[in-house]
């Protein structure tokens, strides 16, 4: 199934994030959405935000799921947790983001137990990403198959070296992250990059060939997936 592409100019990329958001998750009355960290949705949250506070928007019935999580310290400046609580906590009315257990004494366990929760929430309703410059979603790396589930990962050197830029020299080699198969059982997908470093894998996840090789290229088995680019990022297609 071709994914709709949504291509806009770089200012407006978390205006329009927002709105392909918005378009799923006002259909439904308490939606269940996984989240994704990174400069990417940097836009969107401080669209939602402004939205929240004019009070056009109340995401108090939202039910918000982390994608994924480093393996460190939960209070680590660089870790999600850390995120969004900088970057989702401050939206008006936003409900706690519930989150993997970095810190977890048995990470299989905590997989489990995380994509327990989910499931008992009755599964992700809208899954947004990003993508990495690997072609990862979440933390599912190259080689992911459509059928991997929550589990723990470590981390592509690629996703270390782009980790580095906020972790330095403690940079986690391990992973927490929803599975292809979780994101893939969400009702709908919206995919966002932005930038000229995403170029190369934006042209290879939409158009390329469908493969774990680039785990993004698997979202389009999905029936409704939104890819959300601004210029930059879509300057390869
Ligand atoms: P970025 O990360 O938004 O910081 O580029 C995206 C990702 O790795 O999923």
């Amino acid at each position: 199934m071709e994914p709709s592409l949504h291509v806009v100019p770089a200012p407006g990329f978390g205006r329009a994030s927002a709105g392909l958001l918005l378009s799923r998750a006002e259909r439904l009355a308490r939606p269940v959405i996984g989240l994704p960290t990174g400069s990417t949705p940097l836009g969107l949250y401080e669209e939602l935000a402004g939205l929240a506070h004019r009070g056009e928007l109340d995401v108090s019935p939202w039910r918000p799921f982390a994608i994924d999580e480093y393996m460190g310290p939960r209070q680590h400046p660089c870790s999600n947790h850390s995120y969004f609580a900088r970057h989702w906590d401050v939206i008006a009315g936003a409900p706690p983001v519930q989150q993997f257990d970095p810190e977890a004494p048995d990470p299989d366990a905590e997989a489990a137990s995380f994509a327990a929760r989910l499931s008992a929430a009755g599964g992700l309703d809208i899954a947004v990403l990003g993508i990495g410059l690997n072609g990862h979603v979440a933390f599912n790396e190259p080689g992911s198959s459509a059928d991997s589930s929550a589990r723990p990962v470590l981390l592509h050197e690629e996703s270390r070296r782009s980790a580095a830029a906020c972790w330095g020299t403690e940079t986690p080699e391990r992973g927490l992250t929803l599975g292809m198969a979780e994101l893939l059982a969400a009702r709908s997908v919206v995919l966002l990059a932005n930038g000229e470093s995403k170029a190369r894998v934006v042209a290879r996840a939409p158009r390329g060939a469908i493969s774990p090789e680039c785990p993004a290229s698997l979202l389009r088995l999905h029936g409704d997936l939104a890819v959300v680019l601004d210029e930059q990022a879509a300057s390869a297609l």
